[in-house]
């Protein structure tokens, strides 16, 4: 560590010490009209806009609305020639309520997909920005469909805007946004706790994706692990591992990737144990962490190979320690987590693998690397052998693993390669929970047949047939048997091209089935 720290940031770049916005949600049972403040935003879908034989809303709340107004809303919405469809939007001062504007915001048609409700919050935060708005005021004129507490999650998200490595960075004006029509009392006071943990993961994992690899190095990631745990200490303990450690423990396969950096590897341990009573279940959480993929000596080169995106190739790492510090606020009984990581840069050096070396994995596995670009794997062979010697039960590792998996799946779906039908069934319900799109994939195993070697073990990559289950059935070798285990391959979903940005994929997903293992 001391020598990452020792040396100054390439570039001099250093994120701006702004915390990401502490915005206080609280859900209130006022009246809509009465509420005061500077925003009331109103989610409608397509299908509240309908209209009756004298023009008049048929939704309730709009109607309420509109004729607190006499008939205003109901006017300045057809003039703005505003449907409901999702995207739309149209802010409106109008006088005679508590608030000082009104915001009208488009849900689509159904409004049960939960990025309907991300774009919400991008709009609340769009329509607060322009008058600086410090309190909005959040209603959907029909509240019912997918759980209140995803909708939260995905509208605090989508008010949450990464701006750190601006020179300008100016804090958002955004302070407080009340719920309304949700209800109040503990029952979604609780909902909004857990919505307000599960996003503070999300929004690390999303700043650690989109942090660039001269500032993220292997050793500020472990950094931000160690103060991950030092932050709950009740419950999160931090081990870090340095190259001495990994010779001793023969991590041979992981050693053979770091070894052409000059930033050291980082091999991290965090554990979470309830505050109180007995573990029933113990469970290993592993991500890919290569702060940076060049390809090594099989570099990425030509269209395509995106080598200037391959700082998110720790998009695995930062949905597992995200996990964590959902988990460290949340403190569920009855299950322990070994959160695990390690952490690299695949790069190019005298020093570095070279194609047709024959390394050693920990658990004694001889590697012909025929491709330095397939570099994960065998990061995640020692880290997996690693975690199944933690004496647990389950073990999900996931990885930005394979481009092969975002031909299959495009950029939206990450695919699950499990043994196990029960852990498949548990880990895509978590999924579903949580509003992320998971697909099991086959673990064909005459595919093995491509990553026979004649002078190792097996070689690290198949041919280009099926690349993503080549790469599942190769990890599979440093799996115990005993233990339960699954691979997510999320590089499709890490980053969105659209937004240009970390999604924070993984985190809801993973803090609901460790939820879903707790007593
Ligand atoms: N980090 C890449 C996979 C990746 C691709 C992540 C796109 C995010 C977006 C991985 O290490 C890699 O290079 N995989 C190779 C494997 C091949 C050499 C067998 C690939 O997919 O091309
Ligand atoms: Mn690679
Ligand atoms: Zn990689």
């Amino acid at each position: 560590m001391a020598h990452s720290i020792a040396r100054a940031t390439l570039g001099l770049t250093q994120p701006s010490n702004i915390d990401p916005p502490k915005i206080s949600f609280a859900a209130k049972d006022v009246d809509l009209v009465e509420w005061k403040g500077d925003i009331l935003a109103v989610g409608v879908t397509e299908k509240d806009l309908v209209r009756d034989d004298n023009s008049k809303f048929k939704n309730s709340l709009l109607k309420k609305l509109d004729s607190k107004l006499q008939g205003l809303l109901s006017d300045a919405s057809a003039e703005e020639e505003f449907t409901g469809k999702s995207g739309q939007s149209t802010v409106l001062r109008l006088p005679g309520l508590g608030a000082k504007r009104v915001a009208l915001i488009g849900l689509g048609s159904g409004a049960s997909a939960t990025s309907t409700y991300r774009s919400l919050g991008e709009a609340v935060a769009a329509a607060a920005k322009p008058s600086r708005a410090s309190n909005v005021a959040i209603a959907l004129a029909s509240p019912e469909g997918i759980p209140a507490e995803l909708k939260l999650t995905r509208t605090v998200l989508g008010t949450f805007d990464d701006i750190r490595f601006k020179s300008e960075s100016k804090q958002p004006a955004l302070k407080s946004v009340d719920i309304i029509g949700f209800g109040t009392g503990p029952e979604i006071e609780k909902k909004l706790k857990y919505a307000g943990d599960v996003c503070s993961g999300i929004i690390l994992g999303k700043q650690l994706v989109n942090a660039p690899a001269n500032v993220l190095t292997p050793g500020v990631l472990a950094g931000e692990a160690v103060k991950i745990a030092s932050e709950h200490s009740d419950v999160l303990s931090a081990k870090i591992l340095d190259v001495e450690q990994c010779i001793e423990l023969k991590m041979g396969s992981y050693l053979g990737v770091a070894a052409a950096s000059t930033n050291p590897p980082h091999f991290i341990h965090l554990c979470y144990k309830p505050p109180s009573g007995e573990v029933k279940n113990k469970l290993a959480l592993v991500g890919k962490g290569l702060t940076f993929d060049s390809g090594g000596y099989n570099i990425k080169t030509g269209p395509g190979c995106s080598i200037e995106l391959m700082k998110v190739d720790m998009g695995g790492a930062a949905a597992v320690l995200g996990a964590a510090k959902a988990l460290g606020q949340i403190k569920p009984a009855g299950v322990e987590v070994h959160f695990i990581v390690a952490a690299c840069e695949n790069m190019i050096s005298g020093t570095g693998m070279r194609p047709g070396d024959i390394i050693t994995a920990s658990n004694g596995k001889t590697i012909e690397v025929n491709n330095t670009d397939a570099e994960g794997r065998l990061t995640l062979a020692d880290a997996l052998v690693y975690a199944c010697n933690q004496g647990v039960e389950k073990v999900v590792d996931l990885a930005t693993l394979t481009g092969a998996c975002v031909v299959a799946l495009g950029p939206s779906i990450a695919g699950v390669f499990t043994p196990s039908d029960d852990l498949a069934k548990e880990v895509v319900g978590a999924s579903e929970a949580g509003g992320e799109k998971l697909w099991r994939m086959p673990l064909e195993e005459s595919y093995w047949e491509s990553m026979k070697s004649c002078v190792a073990d097996m070689v690290n990559t198949g041919g280009r047939q099926g690349g993503s289950i080549t790469a599942a059935l190769f990890l599979k070798q440093f799996v115990n048997e005993k233990v339960q285990w699954m691979h997510i391959d999320m590089a499709g979903p890490v980053y969105s091209d659209k937004k240009k940005g970390a999604t924070g994929f993984g985190i809801s997903t993973l803090v609901e089935w460790v939820l879903k293992n707790s007593s």
